[in-house]
This record gives structure tokens, C-alpha cells and sequence, in this order.
């Protein structure tokens, strides 16, 4: 535990935090400079600001645990696939290190940024573990400017490094939380041109520092204070969920009254108060955060002695709608024991190839399960040697997943499906029943086709 703060620590914050005309005239030099920055942690949210910040000037160290990943790096393969990354680390090459050492990322750094993962822990918590390893590493490095909190993590985090830094002697070592709100598929060009960036910093020269590192990005710096910041994360992620669960309790709705969900949700989210955005029924979320970001908020407010009602009711719709779209599509083809069952994606998003909390892994167990046997297809998930896909077949084409199935269902929405040839496919298949989970196709195209067609809130 970190030691109580000493007075002293708090005279030398209080007099970084004056902001008088000094430190005002220094912090307009702050602009535009190239920094060293140490980034600890290699994975979607390190690699890609590492990658990020190197463009825009900076000279970066990234330095990761996994010798497999640092070496892929160095060879210049890059470990997932995310667009323009490859070509970002290609260009900006020169600026960019890659180690396993955190003495040498942090050799003659100005920054540290801490971007590792915050899986969840057994008990639904994040597991901060490997933050506390990086921090660890850092109060021995008391010559940076300021450390910067990039992984998700709950609030009190950074009061609680804030505590250790002053309680190394590295009081005049600023510290800020600027979390990364950027999403999977889209992660260079959020970064490069976000909404918001968020910097808590609670004084103005780190604030400055942190600023000045995004002046070549198109997006507006907004300044608050850190535990304010690391709650935005959160929430933003909290309320882009709400809204996809109330479309999909919406969409259930929709089936009961014979009412279409998707003309609902153009004409809800034609007004601007509300916005379209993350109204699509379907499946439901899954991935990196959505998930694990939903647990950690539930479980910090339980930890304060609140209940987050509506959060709570938010996970029930989500952890729902696969195991629904399982049962209607029993009902159709009168259960699942024999039949082949044709599952058309697998990633959790299109544009991807990551396969965490995808709501196919549901799926596919679930059918499995029912004695069914399963053939997948996706242009690119990476389907661990795992349960439930040791158990399944896949295949290169959706066509010939599609060949001899009793039924298909579409899990992700990736574009290869809406245009390929749904005609083939209903000859091809013993029987044409498809359920379409994203509502990506037109029913009544589908029906003319002659298929049974399923879909998530439309008639
Ligand atoms: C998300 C947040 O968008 C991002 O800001 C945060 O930093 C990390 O988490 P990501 O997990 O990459 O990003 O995916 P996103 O594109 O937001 O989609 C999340 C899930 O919601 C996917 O499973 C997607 O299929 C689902 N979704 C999205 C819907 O079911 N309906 C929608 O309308 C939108």
C-alpha cells in the first residue's frame, strides 16, 4: 500500500498546479515538440497510439511481456489486423522501438503511457494487475515528466498512482488519465481524428504536456479532472450499450406487435437529440470492452454500496438475445438434433478479426449442445483451438458452409453477405432457412428467394 503523503509533496503539486505566467510561457512551448514517450503494452490500444503518436512526431518505445509479439514487431508483422496500421508502422519506422525491457523503453523518456489490458477478474472487477506491474516500473524512472493512463481502469486508479509517485519522491511527476474511447476496425482514424480527447490531468503543465503531444489531431482536447475522466470511459461505453439493448428490447417488442424495428429506429434516430448510432437490433455487443467494461462498472458502483439498476438490466438484454435467437430458430426447424447448421461469421464485428465475447462463441456452444453440427465461415477471426470451434467445420466460403445445411444463421454482419449469391445459396442448402441476426438483408427479397426468413424485430 502506498505510504501516506508527505506535506512536502503536496507544496511542490500546489505550486505545479499555480499556473502563473511562468509556467504559461513555458506550456506554449510544450506545442508541437517531439517527446520521448515509453508505452507499455502492445496490444489494440498501445500499438495503435504508439503507432499514432510516432506519426504525428514523437519518438516512442513500446514495450510489451509477450517475446512473441516484440519480435513479430521488430520483424515488422503485425500481430492483429486493424486497417492502416501496418502501413502507420511502416512510415513512421524510424520513430519507433520495440522492447521487452521497460529499463530501456523508459531510458531518456519524457512520458510513460500505460496502455495494457484490464481483463476482469474473477469476481467481475478489473484485474489491474499488470497496471500495477507498469507502475511498479515506473516510480523507477523518476526523471519523466508525467505518466499517463490510457487502459480502462475504475475510478480511484489515478489518485491511488498519484499517491504512490509522491510517495517515491517523484511528487513533480505529473500524472493524467486520457482513456481511449477508440472502437476496433476504425481504431487509426479514431485516434487521428477523435470526437474528444479526454486528458484528467489535476494540474495545468501536464495538461499542457498531454495537449501539445495531439496538436497535429483533428479533434478537440477537453480538460477535467482524473477521476472525472476515468468515469467518462465508462459511461460513454455504458451508454453506447443502453442504447443497443433498448433496440434489441424494442426489436422484441417489434415481433409481438408486428411493427419493423429498423423504420422505428430511422425515424428515433432521426432526431438529433438522440442520433442513429448504436440503434441496430441484432445478436447484441460483444468484443474487447463492451463486455468487460459493463462488469467493471457494475461491480465499482456495487463496491460503493450502489446498485446501477439500469446497467444491470442493459447485460440481461444483451446476454439474451443470442440465446432467443436459438430458440425461434428451434421452433422454425423443429430443434437442432442432426441438422446442420451454417454459422455465417464469427468475429463479434465485421472488420475484424477478434473473436472476444463474440456472441457466436454462445451460438455455436448452444447448438452444439442441442446435437447439431456446425460449419462456420468468417474472411477473418481468429477461432482459438477451443471449445466451441474444435467441435465445428470451417470453411473458406460462405457457399460452402451454406452447402447441405438445414439452416443458417448470420452472426456478423460482414459485407461478403449482403452481395453474394442468395440464390445459389437456397439451392445449395437442404433446407433454405436462414436467420438473419444482424438484419443485414431485405426480408422480402429473401422470401422471394425461397427463404424462410428470421430476423431480429421485423415482421
Ligand atoms: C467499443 C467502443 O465503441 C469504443 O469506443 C471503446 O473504446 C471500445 O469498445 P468496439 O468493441 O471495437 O468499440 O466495437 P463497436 O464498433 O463499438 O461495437 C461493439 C459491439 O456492439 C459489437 O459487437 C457490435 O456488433 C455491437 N453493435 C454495435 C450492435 O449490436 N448494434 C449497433 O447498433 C452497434
Amino acid at each position: 500500500m502506498p505510504k501516506k503523503q508527505p506535506t512536502a509533496n503536496k507544496k511542490a503539486r500546489a505550486a505545479a498546479r499555480q499556473g502563473g505566467k511562468f509556467t504559461r510561457a513555458l506550456a506554449s512551448r510544450e506545442n508541437g515538440k517531439s517527446r520521448r514517450i515509453a508505452v507499455f503494452g502492445a496490444g489494440y490500444i498501445g500499438l495503435v497510439a504508439g503507432a499514432c503518436l510516432a506519426e504525428l512526431g514523437h519518438i516512442v518505445v513500446l514495450r510489451d511481456v509477450s517475446s512473441d509479439r516484440i519480435e513479430a514487431l521488430s520483424r515488422g508483422e503485425v500481430p492483429f489486423y486493424e486497417p492502416g496500421l501496418a502501413e502507420l508502422l511502416q512510415g513512421a519506422k524510424d520513430r519507433l522501438k520495440f522492447t521487452l525491457d521497460a529499463g530501456e523503453a523508459l531510458a531518456g523518456a519524457e512520458l510513460a503511457y500505460v496502455c495494457v489490458d484490464t481483463p476482469p477478474g474473477p469476481a467481475g472487477d478489473a484485474d489491474l494487475s499488470r497496471v500495477w506491474a507498469v507502475i511498479d516500473d515506473v516510480l523507477r524512472a523518476p526523471h519523466l515528466r508525467a505518466v499517463v493512463v490510457k487502459s480502462t481502469v475504475p475510478v480511484g486508479t489515478g489518485a491511488r498512482i498519484r499517491q504512490m509517485l509522491d510517495a517515491h519522491g517523484m511528487a513533480a511527476v505529473g500524472y493524467a488519465s486520457n482513456p481511449e474511447f477508440t472502437a476496433e476496425g476504425r481504431a487509426v482514424n479514431d485516434f487521428m481524428h477523435p470526437d474528444r480527447v479526454v486528458v484528467g490531468a489535476d494540474d495545468e503543465d501536464t495538461f499542457r504536456l498531454i495537449a501539445g503531444l495531439h496538436e497535429r489531431v483533428d479533434g478537440p482536447v477537453v480538460r477535467m479532472d482524473v477521476r472525472s475522466a476515468e468515469l467518462a470511459k465508462l459511461t460513454a461505453n455504458a451508454l453506447l450499450m443502453a442504447k443497443i439493448s433498448f433496440a434489441n428490447e424494442i426489436a422484441t417488442l417489434c415481433e409481438l406487435t408486428g411493427a419493423d424495428v429498423q423504420q422505428v429506429m430511422r425515424a428515433v434516430g432521426m432526431d438529433h437529440r438522440l442520433g442513429v448510432h448504436y440503434l441496430g437490433a441484432g445478436l447484441g455487443w460483444g468484443g474487447s470492452c463492451f463486455p468487460k467494461d459493463s462488469s467493471a462498472l457494475k461491480q465499482l458502483a456495487a463496491d460503493t454500496g450502489h446498485h446501477l439498476q439500469l446497467l444491470s438490466a442493459v447485460i440481461e438484454v444483451n446476454n439474451l438475445q443470442p440465446r432467443r435467437a436459438i430458440q425461434r430458430l428451434a421452433e422454425e426447424i423443429g430443434g437442432f438434433h442432426g441438422k446442420r447448421i451454417a454459422l455465417l461469421g464469427m468475429a463479434f464485428k465485421p472488420g475484424t478479426d477478434d473473436m472476444r465475447e463474440a456472441p457466436s462463441i454462445v451460438i455455436a456452444s448452444r447448438l452444439l449442445a442441442e446435437g447439431a453440427e456446425v460449419h462456420c465461415w468468417d474472411p477473418l477471426a481468429r477461432a482459438a483451438a477451443l471449445d466451441p470451434w474444435t467441435s465445428t467445420t470451417r470453411h473458406y466460403t460462405p457457399l460452402e458452409a451454406l452447402a447441405g445445411a438445414d439452416a443458417a444463421i448470420i452472426v456478423t454482419e460482414w459485407p461478403e453477405l449482403r452481395d453474394m449469391d442468395w440464390a445459389q445459396a437456397a439451392a445449395s442448402m437442404r433446407a433454405p432457412v436462414l436467420f438473419d441476426g444482424r438484419n443485414l438483408l431485405s426480408p422480402a427479397r429473401m422470401r422471394e428467394l425461397g427463404f424462410s426468413y428470421l430476423a431480429v424485430g421485423r415482421p
